[in-house]
C-alpha cells in the first residue's frame, strides 16, 4: 500500500461523525521505512478490514510510532484517509507506551490470559497509565462516533474503553471483543484489577469471545466477582442493563485465499519454492508471530528429535524433511519476546550445524513479515503445516492452510 498522498485533511472525514467505528489498539496500516503504508501485523486487521470497507467506518487505533510530546501534527495525532479508509489516530507517547502496551498489556494480562504461561508483573503506576490510555480512547471515539452510531471495541488493551465511552455517550450501542482467551476463575484472581476490568466490560452491550469457555469464565467472574446475575448468555450490569455474552469467532475471508491460491503464478511459485528447497520429500511449515505462546522452540525441538531419529546425513545426501519456520517480529521491545528470540535463533543455528549439508539448510528460518500471496505460496509448496501453539485464541494460520489447499492435498497438524 502506497502512501501517495493520501494522508488527508487535519479533520475528521466526516465531520457529524461516523455510524460504524471500530476500535483496537493499533491502526490497520502503519508506515514503512520508504514512506510508504503497509497492513499492520496480525489476524485482527485482516479479520476486520473488509467490514471497515464494507460499512463505511472509521477506525480508532494507535499509529504504530510513538509521539513526541512536541510534535507536529500529522498523521500520528490527527484524523487521516488512507486507500479509502477512515482513521483516526489515538497519539501515544514513550510513556503511554511502556505503561499501557509493553507493562501491562503485554507484561501482565497476555501472559495471564494465555495460561499463565509466563509470569506476570503488576504494576500499579502502570495500571494508571492503562487506564489513562484507555481514556483517550474512549474520547477520540465520543468524538468520531455520529448519533446513535455502532461502536465495536476491540481486544485486551482496550477493556475500560465500553464503560466510560457508555458513562460519556449513552445513545451509542457498544460491542467488545476479546482476540484471545479469557481464562478462569483460578487464574483471573490474581489480577488486582479484576473488578475493573468486568465493570468496564459491561459498559457493553454485546461482549463477544472466540469459545463458548471464555464466555462461561465470564460469566461466572462476574456473579463471583460483582455479584451480577448471569443466565442464559446475559449479565446484568449495575445499571441494570442486561449485557449479553457469547462466543463468536472469528475467520478468514475464504474466498480472497481460494482465489490467490488458484492463479497459475501462485502454482509457479509453490514449484520454485520446492526446487529451491532442494526437492525434498517432506515440507514442514511454520507461520507464526515471534510469540513465546505459539510454541516455536517445542517444535523446533520436535523436529530436531525427529531428525535425530532418522540418523545423521552421510554428508552428501541432502535432509530429505526440512522445515520453513516464518517468524513474524513481534514486540520487538518486550523483554519475554526478546529472549523468545534468541532461544529460537539459537535453536535453529544448532538444528542446522548438526543436519544441513552444504547449501541446504534442514530448518529455513524468516524473521519477516511476508505478504499474503507469497504466504499463499508457501501454503501450497508445504506438505505438512504445523499449527502447535501453546495456548491461542483462534488460529487464522490453519483456516488460511485449509483455504489455500484448492488441490485438496497437505496435512494439517493442530496441538
Ligand atoms: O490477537 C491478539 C493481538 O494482540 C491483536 O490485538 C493484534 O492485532 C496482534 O495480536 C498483534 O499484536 P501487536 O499489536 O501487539 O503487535
Amino acid at each position: 500500500m502506497r502512501d501517495a498522498g493520501l494522508v488527508s485533511g487535519t479533520s475528521d472525514p466526516q465531520p457529524d461523525g461516523h455510524h460504524f467505528v471500530i476500535a483496537a489498539n493499533r491502526l490497520p496500516v502503519e508506515r514503512t521505512a520508504d514512506g510508504g503504508y503497509r497492513s499492520s501485523p496480525g489476524g485482527l486487521v485482516r479479520a476486520l478490514i473488509g467490514l471497515l470497507r464494507e460499512r463505511q467506518g472509521v477506525w480508532v487505533g494507535w499509529s504504530g510510532t510513538p509521539t513526541a510530546a512536541d510534535a507536529a501534527p500529522d498523521e500520528h495525532t490527527r484524523p487521516f484517509t488512507i486507500d479509502g479508509l477512515d482513521l483516526v489516530p489515538v497519539p501515544l507517547d514513550q510513556d503511554q507506551l511502556t505503561g499501557y502496551y509493553e507493562t501491562i498489556s503485554n507484561g501482565a494480562l497476555w501472559p495471564l490470559y494465555h495460561d499463565a504461561i509466563r509470569p506476570s508483573l503488576y504494576d500499579d503506576e502502570a495500571w494508571d497509565v492503562y487506564r489513562g490510555v484507555n481514556r483517550a480512547f474512549a474520547d477520540r471515539i465520543a468524538a468520531a462516533a455520529a448519533p446513535g452510531a455502532l461502536v465495536w471495541v476491540h481486544d485486551y488493551h482496550l477493556q475500560l474503553v465500553p464503560a466510560m465511552l457508555r458513562a460519556m455517550r449513552p445513545d451509542v450501542r457498544i460491542g467488545f471483543f476479546l482476540h484471545i482467551p479469557f481464562p478462569p476463575q483460578e487464574l483471573f484472581m490474581r489480577l488486582p484489577w479484576r473488578d475493573e476490568i468486568i465493570e468496564g466490560l459491561l459498559g457493553a452491550d454485546l461482549i463477544g469471545f472466540q469459545r463458548s469457555v471464555a464466555a462461561e469464565n465470564f460469566c461466572i467472574l462476574s456473579s463471583r466477582l460483582l455479584g451480577a446475575e448471569a443466565e442464559d448468555h446475559t449479565v446484568q450490569a449495575a445499571d441494570g442493563r442486561r449485557v449479553h455474552v457469547g462466543p463468536f469467532p472469528i475467520s478468514i475471508d475464504v474466498a480472497e485465499i481460494d482465489e490467490l491460491a488458484r492463479r497459475a503464478e501462485t502454482d509457479a511459485a509453490a514449484e520454485d519454492i520446492r526446487n529451491r528447497l532442494g526437492r525434498p520429500e517432506v515440507v514442514l511449515l511454520g507461520v507464526d508471530r515471534l510469540d513465546y505462546t505459539k510454541g516455536i522452540e517445542e517444535r523446533l525441538l520436535a523436529f530436531q528429535s525427529l531428525l535425530r531419529a532418522d540418523g545423521p546425513l552421510d554428508g552428501v545426501r541432502r535432509p530429505s524433511r526440512v522445515l520453513i519456520q516464518v517468524a513474524v517480529p513481534s514486540r520487538e521491545t518486550v523483554g519475554d519476546y526478546m529472549t523468545q528470540r534468541e532461544r529460537v535463533e539459537q535453536l535453529v543455528g544448532a538444528i542446522n550445524g548438526e543436519f544441513a549439508t552444504l547449501g541446504h539448510p534442514a530448518v529455513h528460518y524468516l524473521h519477516q513479515s511476508l505478504p499474503l500471496h507469497e504466504l499463499v505460496a508457501l501454503y501450497r509448496a508445504a506438505d505438512v503445516m504445523l499449527v502447535t501453539p501453546l495456548r491461542d485464541g483462534m488460529n487464522l494460520v490453519a483456516k488460511e492452510f485449509v483455504a489455500s489447499r484448492c488441490d485438496e492435498r497437505g496435512v494439517l497438524v493442530l496441538s
